[in-house]
């Protein structure tokens, strides 16, 4: 057990917990996500900065110096003293410009806000003080709004929101841009870019940076998805591929009645076996991602050239 003072109150943190599971099981208030790293919404800061370095991965300069710290991730071994962050220094207003319906499921929203991002980074969306998810931007700098696919679920508390009451005008916080899954190849390199359901709002978004940057190595984009009727964008991609000679666009569904049925990995194995030199993107969830990256690696893409974004369960509701 150890001991820990939060906001002059002491507290015992019984073994292996976390800052942030002690405070809430001793009913603290705490705002909170993903509880894996990821989304930043358990920020909190310490007196003793050498106590939480190892759970700051992740966090800018500018919040490490602020003593900032990840509640979610640290397990403190001897005594310190931390404090809630005011959220004014960790977020900004955004309001909702626009909310259109894709498909059946996934929902765009656009909102403006003053934020210095690359597109296929992400950001923590808040509803109100507990309640906050992460989503990646499918925008560009050169669009006046920040864009984000959202997947909605029925018996997702934030998404459900979302859908049901969010409307044009309001307005809403978020913490970021957090991630370095953004387009860093050079302009010669070979890109494959693997995306399934709402995976496909990052990929968007850095596809669009790298043909706005003029690349001109290939870049194949391969959009997976259970059903067909679930993709999205699918005439928004045509028209870039009909204006760019370097994009190809797969689109992979398991409908055993469409001419587009696949399975995602064989296909990818078959028609991209060899990737040494490409940039690989990979966007979708855990088992997916994994899958993927596997399979990246073993036809020779370095691992360092792999880059991932998973999608993280936010208490049952994919961020
Ligand atoms: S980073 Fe701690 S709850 Fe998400």
């Amino acid at each position: 057990m150890t001991a820990i003072v939060f906001e002059g109150e002491p507290i015992t943190l019984d073994e292996g917990e976390t800052v942030l599971d002690g405070l809430l099981r001793l009913g603290h208030s705490i705002p909170h996500g993903c509880r894996s790293g990821v989304c930043q919404s358990c920020l909190l800061s310490a007196t003793e900065i050498d106590k939480v370095a190892n759970a700051q991965t992740g966090l800018s300069e500018a919040q490490k110096q602020l003593n900032f710290f990840l509640g979610c991730q640290c397990l403190p071994t001897e005594a310190m003293t931390v404090a809630r962050v005011d959220a004014d220094v960790s977020r900004i207003k955004a309001t909702v410009m626009e909310k259109t319906q894709l498909n059946d499921q996934v929902w765009r929203l656009r909102l403006t806000a003053d934020l210095d991002y690359r597109p296929g980074q992400y950001v923590t969306l808040w509803r109100d003080e507990n309640l906050a998810r992460s989503y990646s931007l499918a925008s560009t700098h050169e669009q006046p709004w920040l864009e984000f696919h959202i997947r909605h679920y029925p018996e997702g508390e934030f998404s459900s929101w979302l859908v049901e009451s969010l409307s044009k005008d309001d307005t809403l916080e978020l913490n970021g841009p957090l991630g370095q899954f953004f387009y860093t190849a050079q302009s010669e390199d070979p890109m494959l870019m693997i995306a399934m359901g709402t995976g496909l709002a990052p990929i968007w978004g850095i596809v669009n940076e790298a043909l706005m940057k003029q690349h001109r190595g290939p870049i194949e984009v391969v959009v997976g998805a259970k059903q067909a009727k679930d993709f999205y964008y699918r005439e928004e991609l045509g028209a870039l591929q009909a204006q760019f000679d370097n994009l190809q666009v797969h689109w992979l569904s398991l409908d055993s009645d469409s001419p587009e049925t696949a399975n995602l990995y064989d296909y990818c194995q078959s028609n991209f076996s060899q990737l040494s030199d490409h940039k690989v993107y990979l966007c979708g969830g855990t088992s997916f991602v994994k899958k993927l990256r596997r399979y990246a690696f073993m036809a020779g893409a370095s691992m360092r050239d792999i880059y991932a974004d998973t999608f993280i369960a936010f208490g049952g509701e994919p961020g």
